[in-house]
C-alpha cells in the first residue's frame, strides 16, 4: 500500500504582491513549490506527488518537477480548482487504488520538515482516520461579529484547547474522498468552501486527531513570510 501527497499549488497568492502564483515564488533560488516536493519526498513516507497548477501552468510546474535531481519519486500535476478545496478534489480524482493513504500538503508552506510528514503517515497508518498537526496557540484569541464600522467581541475562548493547524494534512483515502464527495457543493465558492480538509472530515462527524506541528512548518503568506523563511534557511544550511 502507498502514500500520495497532494500539493496545492493552484492559488494565485495575490497578498505576496508579485505577479507570480505564490507556489512559484523563490526562496534561495528555488520555487517555493519545489521545496515543499523536496521534503515531501525527503520525508521517505511520500510514494508520489500530485501537484494541483494554477491556470495555464500544468506544463510549467511539470517541468520543474522533472528537472529536479531531488524530488526523485514520480510527480503528476494536474489543473486545480477556483478554490482550495476544488483544487484537492481534483488531485484526489487522481488517486490510485494501491494509494491507500493520502496526504494533502500546501506549496504555501515550503520548510516543512520531513519529519512532520513521517509523523503524521506514522499516525495515520497507526489506525487514525484523519490527522492534523497543530500548535498550541500563543496569543489570545478573541471571537467576533461585525458592529457598525468596528467589531463587537462575542468571547474569548480557553486557549489551552485551541491548536493553530498546519499541513500535511494526513488521511484514510476512502475517508477523504467521502469527506469531499459530501461536501463538494462547497467547492466551487471561496465563501463556503473549506479551508482545509480535516474540515471537511469533521463535517461528516468523523474524528479527526492532532500530531504536535512544527513551527518550521509556517505558512507564506506575506512578503515578511517570504523573509523570514528565507532567514531560517540561510541558518539551517550555514
Ligand atoms: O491562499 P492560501 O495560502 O490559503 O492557499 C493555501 C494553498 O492552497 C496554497 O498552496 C495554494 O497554492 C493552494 N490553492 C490551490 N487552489 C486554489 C487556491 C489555493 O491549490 N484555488
Amino acid at each position: 500500500m502507498t502514500t500520495l501527497a497532494i500539493l496545492t499549488a493552484a492559488g494565485s497568492g495575490t497578498r505576496l504582491g508579485r505577479d507570480l502564483p505564490k507556489a512559484l515564488v523563490e526562496l534561495h533560488g528555488f520555487p517555493l513549490v519545489l521545496h515543499a516536493a523536496r521534503r515531501l519526498a525527503a520525508s521517505g513516507a511520500v510514494d508520489s506527488i500530485v501537484v494541483t497548477a494554477p491556470d495555464g501552468l500544468v506544463g510549467v510546474m511539470a517541468d520543474l518537477m522533472a528537472g529536479d535531481p531531488h524530488v526523485g519519486i514520480p510527480v503528476r500535476v494536474t489543473d486545480g480548482g477556483p478554490t482550495r478545496q476544488a483544487s484537492v478534489a481534483a488531485g484526489l480524482a487522481l488517486a490510485r487504488s494501491e494509494d491507500d493513504v493520502v496526504l494533502v500538503h500546501d506549496a504555501a508552506r515550503p520548510l516543512v520538515p520531513p519529519e512532520l510528514v513521517q509523523r503524521v503517515v506514522s499516525a495515520v497508518r497507526s489506525g487514525h482516520g484523519a490527522v492534523v498537526p497543530g500548535l498550541p496557540v500563543t496569543d489570545t484569541v478573541k471571537q467576533v461579529r461585525p458592529d457598525g464600522d468596528a467589531e463587537l467581541v462575542t468571547g474569548t475562548p480557553d486557549r489551552s484547547m485551541l491548536r493553530a493547524v498546519q499541513t500535511p494534512q494526513g488521511f484514510a483515502r476512502a475517508l477523504l474522498v467521502r469527506a469531499h464527495h459530501t461536501g463538494a457543493e462547497r467547492a466551487a465558492a471561496e465563501h463556503l468552501a473549506a479551508t482545509d480538509d480535516a474540515g471537511l472530515v469533521e463535517a461528516l462527524g468523523e474524528p479527526v486527531h492532532i500530531v504536535p506541528g512544527d513551527a518550521a512548518a509556517f505558512k507564506i503568506t506575506t512578503e515578511r513570510d517570504l523573509w523570514l523563511a528565507s532567514l531560517v534557511l540561510q541558518e539551517t544550511t550555514a
